[in-house]
């Protein structure tokens, strides 16, 4: 068994235009996998990434759409791996969160979960073989005040995690949630670029000091490939000590 092989395999990795999406994207391919790089915002800015990933195809997909997972399966078909990255934060105290802010949170980051495992695991059980990785955070563990649904749904999504990890075990699919903790983004180097705003972030870390988004790729591709086929129902915090 070649460990770390993905030949032939084929992934999608959600939010791959950037961040650690698309650090978890590059490495898969690199490995043989024939990569979907997937975001939401622009098709162009999908094209853009993709074409720094070999043989890699874009596709756009807003995952606030209901429908997302129809359109997902119509552009990508039949998976092995799916990698569900994607997501969205709003910042603001828990009093103000209005409906629709509830609904946008959730609808990204769950409810586009449930979709697209209930659109692509069903074959992946029938051929037996299939990898989930879910991306959680640091947040499940340490919630930032100012984030309350995010915390929420990733906490929901690892419940998932544990649910589906124990159902779909014995047809070959795993099912790992890997939780980042202050990796340094798009989303956050506008912050992390204000030096008194990342010194008390860092005074929270151990390592005291931002991860790259190439530190998430590693674990994802041991999830991702045969080298991860017994581990299933899981999680791995890779977050400098930062939740300790
Ligand atoms: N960075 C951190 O410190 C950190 C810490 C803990 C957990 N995480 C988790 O790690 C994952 C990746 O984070 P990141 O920092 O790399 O994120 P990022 O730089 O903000 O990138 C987010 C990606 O998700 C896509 N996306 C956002 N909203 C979407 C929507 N409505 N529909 C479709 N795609 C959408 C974006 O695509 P477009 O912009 O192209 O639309 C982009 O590719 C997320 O699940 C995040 O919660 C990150």
């Amino acid at each position: 068994m070649e460990l770390f092989d993905l030949t032939g395999k084929h992934a999608l990795v959600t939010g791959s235009t950037q961040g650690i999406g698309f650090a978890i994207a590059k490495v898969l391919a690199e490995h043989g996998a024939k990569v979907f790089v997937h975001g939401g915002t622009s098709l162009e800015k999908c094209e853009k990434a993709a074409a720094q990933i070999p043989g890699a195809q874009a596709v756009l997909a807003p995952l606030d759409d209901h429908n997302c997972a129809d359109t997902l399966y119509a552009a990508t078909g039949t998976l092995d791996i799916l990698v569900l990255n994607a997501s969205v934060q709003i910042r603001k105290p828990w009093q103000e969160i209005t409906e629709e802010e509830y609904d946008k949170v959730l609808d990204v980051n769950l409810r586009s979960t449930l979709t697209l495992i209930q659109k692509y695991a069903p074959e992946m059980q029938a051929r037996h073989w299939g990898r989930i990785l879910c991306v959680g955070s640091v947040q499940e563990f340490r919630p930032h005040k100012d984030m309350l649904m995010y915390a929420a749904g990733k906490c929901a999504m690892q419940s998932m995690v544990r649910n589906l990890g124990k159902q779909l075990a014995p047809d070959g699919v795993t099912i790992n949630n890997l939780c980042p903790g202050v990796i340094d983004t798009p989303r956050n180097s506008g912050a992390l670029a204000d030096p008194e705003y990342a010194k008390q972030v860092y005074a929270g870390i151990p390592m005291a000091y931002a991860g790259i988004p190439e530190d998430c790729a590693g674990a994802a591709l041991l999830f991702c490939s045969d080298a991860g086929r017994y581990i299933t129902g899981g999680e791995l915090v890779i977050d400098g000590g930062m939740q300790l």
